[in-house]
């Protein structure tokens, strides 16, 4: 099943043009989106949309909330399942909840559900497998057409994830944005980094410690979230995803000779402000690589992806880092597909 690939997370990496141009073909129909009118209208009537999720899915989240505020200006929060189940924050008059589990049986959200549905409130679940808990308890559910996730690790879903919460903000308010075409030059940008790529290499120079940081401002600092909890859980090197200006106010005290700084930056009203950020560490000895879009690119820069649409950067920035987890734990001789202590589906709160 494995075909050409050594592990199923390389697989499930590679695939991943081809589950967002699968996605494209199951909610197109022609020009219009298949997501339910009922749906639509639903959370047109919201006046706050909760996203809740564990996980790769709540970064996943993250990405979402960006696009729901700024395409639907709806305001929107991310939380974590398990926090948000016993500790409910304050809700607003009308709200409207997603939540985002690849497997549909996560235990925490489950415990949400049941505890939103006894209230009455509507809910979205986006789920990659119909037949799931979450997917058939919700007031509605979208698939996100993966296809089957083996390895433990998150990578084809979280694409898949975001790729379904920006069709869906796009469907609620006459969006300017042509998502259909915006999603298929992703789809291409992710493509042509896969068959050029030479993370391998990378790992080998800059990975040499037993701790990492990802560094990044905005949508790149959602980014380096994801890619810190990646090389965590398959590599078993600590790792930190960390908010680049906000480093200079405590945490740079950990920056010592050689430790490995990754940068994204894809937002190039904001490449600057990382720069100096990296400027910073390295004064103090880090091993830096950076990441970055072509419209942010600088002659130093050692890998560089396609611009894609500014709400959907994530998508193209997160596939270097699944990579760079994968050679990680690679040239550590680690269980890449069964990393220690996980299960894929974690039914327990
Ligand atoms: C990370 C990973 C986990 C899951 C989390 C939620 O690679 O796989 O963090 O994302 O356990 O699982 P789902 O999405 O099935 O609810």
């Amino acid at each position: 099943e494995k075909g050409v690939y050594a592990h199923y997370m390389l697989k499930e990496i590679n695939e991943q043009p081809a589950v967002v141009r699968r996605i494209l073909t199951n909610y197109y129909d022609t020009e219009t989106s298949r997501i339910p009118k009922s749906l639509i209208s639903a959370i047109q009537q919201s006046d706050r949309i909760y996203i809740l999720a564990a996980g790769t899915s709540m970064h996943a989240g993250l990405i979402g909330k960006n696009l729901f505020e700024k395409i639907t200006n709806i305001p929107t929060e991310v939380h974590i399942a398990s926090e948000f189940a016993y500790q409910r924050p304050l809700l607003s008059k009308s709200p409207f909840f997603i939540l985002v589990s690849q497997s549909g049986e996560t235990a925490d959200l489950r415990a949400c559900l049941v505890e939103l549905k006894t209230s009455n409130y509507q809910i979205l679940t986006i789920t990659n497998v119909p037949s799931s808990t979450l997917a058939r308890e919700a007031t509605f559910a979208l698939e996100i057409h993966a296809g089957p996730e083996i390895a433990v690790a998150s990578t084809k879903a979280y694409i898949a994830q975001i790729a379904i919460l920006a069709l869906l903000a796009n469907s609620i308010t006459e969006s300017s944005i042509d998502m259909k075409k915006e999603l298929s030059i992703v789809a291409n940008a992710i493509e042509n980094f896969l068959a050029n790529e030479s993370i391998l290499t990378h790992v080998r120079n800059k990975l040499t410690k037993p701790n990492c940081f990802y560094i990044g401002r905005g949508l790149d600092y959602y980014t380096g979230l994801e890619a810190s909890l990646k090389l965590k859980e398959i590599s078993y090197i600590q790792t930190e995803g960390f908010a680049a200006g906000e480093l200079k106010h405590g945490t740079i005290a950990l920056i010592e000779e050689g430790t490995p700084v990754i940068a994204l930056i894809s937002d190039p009203k904001i490449n600057h402000n990382t720069r100096s950020n990296l400027n910073e560490v390295s004064a103090r000895g880090a091993n830096t690589l950076h990441i970055v879009t072509s419209n942010c690119e600088e002659p130093e820069d050692e890998i560089i992806l396609d611009t894609v649409h500014p709400l959907l950067t994530p998508m193209i920035m997160v596939v270097p880092t699944q990579l760079i987890s994968y050679y990680a734990a690679l040239e550590r001789s680690h269980d890449i597909d069964k990393p220690r202590n996980l299960a894929k589906s974690v039914t327990v709160e």
